[in-house]
């Protein structure tokens, strides 16, 4: 590979992870240079409302600075939709981060399956693409011999998809997770404090740790997602969202959890991948078990065949954090396609 060699990229959502991620982009620059010998040129930024697109390169001190720059910019075209334009683009990796219809996984599933159709690369923080069609991104992408990352779509930046990469010499036979922090933080509460369920959730939501609509994560769907993204990664299962069995936590009482407790055991709420089968559901957990984490966490728990059990724990969720994922998906993308 020559030294400074290009890589150009286009990004699909410039709200929290996606400025995050050119933040760190512009912090790791350097960093990158040196050590993977390529330079990221940001060729387009997307929003739902236009595009800015500059094949000579985005400032990105500009664009982040202030973020109405990016509608002032000579280069910015109002009511254009990424999906009309990503053929357009001389780009080797689009980087999607829009909000999705948990439905039907769109906007992003279009985006990525419109960058796929074009040769390029993909990188997504989204989960419903993954967890309503993986069979059908994973064929698209093998058929275009293009590579498709998604790090930050399981607990964000705790390295939850890529340890596959490290564990290749040994076999998983079991995955048990807490993928939700706004579920794991109310049921934590609502044992240390003996509140009820709404209590907490309000707290939750006063925090800032749960959505104003927090259905998706108290119902166990948003848990469910990640488990089928999980699953299919690192069992080599094709699964979707619908083989999930799932229950939430809203009928868990503070009487429940005390009685768990006067046996020595906490409730949490696990996502389990086991013997073909998907659950999310509430279950007892010893209260000395490593399963017995505190707060917004998430954990994931893989059953090996020859080392036993190996847990990754870290934070589920936020910008930076998000961004570090899917940084770490770029570089891999350019190492593989560069064969170093
Ligand atoms: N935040 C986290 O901690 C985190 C962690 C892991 C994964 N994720 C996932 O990453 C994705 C983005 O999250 P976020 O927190 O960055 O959301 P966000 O702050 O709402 O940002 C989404 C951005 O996408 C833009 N957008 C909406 N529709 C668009 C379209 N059709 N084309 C182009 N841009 C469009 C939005 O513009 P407007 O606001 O102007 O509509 C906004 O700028 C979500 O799927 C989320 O689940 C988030």
């Amino acid at each position: 590979m020559c030294k400074g060699m290009e890589v150009k990229i286009c990004l699909i959502g410039m709200g929290n992870v996606g400025t995050s991620f050119l933040q760190l982009l512009k912090e790791k620059q350097d960093y990158i240079r040196v050590n993977f010998n390529f330079n990221c040129k940001l060729v387009a930024i997307f929003e739902h409302d236009g595009a800015l697109i500059n094949n000579g390169g985005i400032d990105l001190d500009s664009v982040l600075e202030d973020y109405t720059n990016l509608r002032k910019n000579q280069y910015w075209t109002s009511n254009v939709k990424a999906q009309d334009l990503i053929s357009t683009l001389d780009i080797e990796i689009c980087i999607e981060t829009t909000p999705t219809n948990p439905n039907t996984g769109e906007p992003a599933l279009s985006h990525i399956i419109e960058a796929l159709k074009n040769n390029i690369n993909v990188i997504s923080s989204n989960k419903a693409p993954f967890y309503l069609q993986y069979a059908k991104i994973q064929n698209l992408a093998e058929k275009m011999n293009c590579l498709v990352k998604f790090e930050a779509t399981v607990a964000s930046c705790v390295p939850a998809l890529s340890i596959k990469e490290s564990l290749i010499g040994n076999t998983i036979s079991r995955i048990r997770a807490i993928l939700n922090g706004t579920n794991n933080y109310i049921l934590s509460r609502m044992t240390a404090e003996g509140v009820s369920f709404s209590v907490a959730l309000k707290e939750a939501q006063e925090l800032g740790y749960a959505e104003t609509d927090p259905t998706l994560d108290i119902n166990g769907y948003d848990a469910a997602g990640k488990l089928v993204i999980l699953s299919n990664e690192l069992l080599g299962w094709s699964k979707s969202i619908e083989d999930v069995k799932i229950k939430g936590i809203t009928k868990i009482t503070p009487h429940a959890l005390e009685l768990a407790k006067l046996d020595g055991y906490v409730i949490k709420h696990l996502a389990i991948a086991e013997d073909n089968n998907l659950t999310v559901e509430p279950r007892l957990v010893k209260r000395d078990s490593p399963l017995n984490i505190q707060g917004t966490l998430n954990l994931i728990e893989l059953q090996t065949k020859y080392a036993g059990s190996i847990i990754l724990i870290g934070k589920g969720a936020g910008g930076f954090e998000a961004a570090s994922a899917i940084l770490n998906d770029l570089i891999n993308i350019v190492k593989k396609r560069r064969g170093f």
